[in-house]
């Protein structure tokens, strides 16, 4: 459980607005609920942003009340929809979109997404002077400034299951698999599930990893009778598909693998009991900032607590795999 910081309400906007943008995540709906029910508690306005910046450019808005956000708290992906809006790296357009907000009597702004949605958000503020306050959805948990990210739990559980059952017809057939978990250029998926499924072995892009050591690992499970079948769990890097490039080099060395790359299945789902009660602490914890005067912020959680970093400083740092986790999930596989 989290615990929340108690602030003192000294500047209560009028209306807050909140989007959601980038890559979806399961958990963005509690969020975007988290805000709106916050906000309407204190009497203030909320506004939906459909469709991330696109739609704030084009001013593409829902007037919300607390049955707009009835019966969402459990569905996957975001009812206000997402973007990725390229003209939003354009500081006229960014202007353009305060101005917007401004016509339509909107003081303040959440915005949901990954380190691209709030390096915009950052922008936003910083050269308009709309409060902005930031939440990390994304299920990469690759967000300096907080440990966990709305989303990546259920996104590891998803993997989870799907390759629990990949391991039935591995263990069957005495095959090796190589299966692909999303996470962009950052390796928090592939280790966690790689610790949680028991793979043979994980590739991360943080830790060089040769092919030479994962055939010396494969030996050397069969050779100590774990069998010839196995996972090993590949983070998909800067481009998806790469893992059919380790395969070749693999084969190349006598082995055999499949490849099963899970892909936007990832993205999609309920979320869990996790992710909902950290989306929903994170959402109303926003309008309680916004409340307190303070923006330009973050909100997550470090140590068990709800707490706000710089945007500025989660932007500026990448977040890192912790060296001892990885070494860890390497060793339970020998
Ligand atoms: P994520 O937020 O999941 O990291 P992206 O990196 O695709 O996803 O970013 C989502 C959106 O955030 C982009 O389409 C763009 O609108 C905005 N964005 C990303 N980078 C910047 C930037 N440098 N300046 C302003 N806006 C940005
Ligand atoms: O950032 C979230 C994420 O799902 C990454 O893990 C993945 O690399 C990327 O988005 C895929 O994005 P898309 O296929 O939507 O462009």
């Amino acid at each position: 459980m989290y615990s929340i910081p108690t602030l003192e309400v000294t500047h209560k906007p009028n209306a807050i607005a909140v989007l959601t943008s980038g890559g979806d995540s399961p958990g963005m709906n509690p969020a975007i609920r988290g805000v709106v029910r916050a906000a309407l508690n204190q009497d203030i306005r909320v506004v939906g942003i459909h469709k991330g910046y696109s739609g704030l450019i084009t001013g593409d808005f829902e007037e919300m009340n607390s049955a707009s956000v009835t019966n969402i708290v459990q569905r996957g992906g975001t009812l206000l929809k997402s973007d990725r809006c390229l003209a939003f790296k354009d500081p006229k357009v960014r202007k353009l979109g305060a101005e917007i907000l401004a016509d339509n009597q909107i003081d303040a702004l959440v915005v949901i997404g990954g380190d691209g949605s709030l390096t915009g958000a950052h922008l936003l503020c910083r050269e308009t002077g709309i409060p902005v306050i930031g939440l990390p959805g994304t299920i990469d948990n690759d967000i300096y400034g907080t440990e966990d990210t709305i989303g990546f739990d259920t996104a590891v559980n998803t993997a989870l299951d799907a390759i629990d059952k990949i391991r039935d017809t591995a263990l069957s057939h005495e095959s090796l698999f190589l299966v692909e978990v999303m996470g962009r250029n950052s390796g928090f998926i592939a280790t966690h599930v790689g610790i949680a499924c028991g793979a043979e072995m994980i590739v991360v892009p943080e830790y060089e990893v040769k092919v030479d050591t994962i055939c010396y690992q494969l030996a050397h499970n069969r050779q100590t009778g774990q069998g010839s079948s196995g996972i090993i769990v590949v983070a998909e890097g800067p481009i998806p598909g790469l893992t059919y490039s380790l395969a070749h080099q693999l084969e190349a060395n006598g082995q055999a693998p499949k490849v099963c790359i899970l892909g936007h299945i990832q993205r999609g789902g309920s979320p869990s009991g996790h992710d909902r009660v950290l989306a929903s602490c994170l959402g109303a914890s926003a309008v309680d900032y916004l409340c307190a005067g303070i923006s330009d912020i973050m909100v997550g959680v470090q140590n068990g607590a709800i707490c706000a970093t710089p945007l500025a400083e989660v932007i500026a740092h990448k977040k890192a795999l912790d060296p001892v986790l990885f070494q860890r999930a390497l060793l339970l596989h020998k």
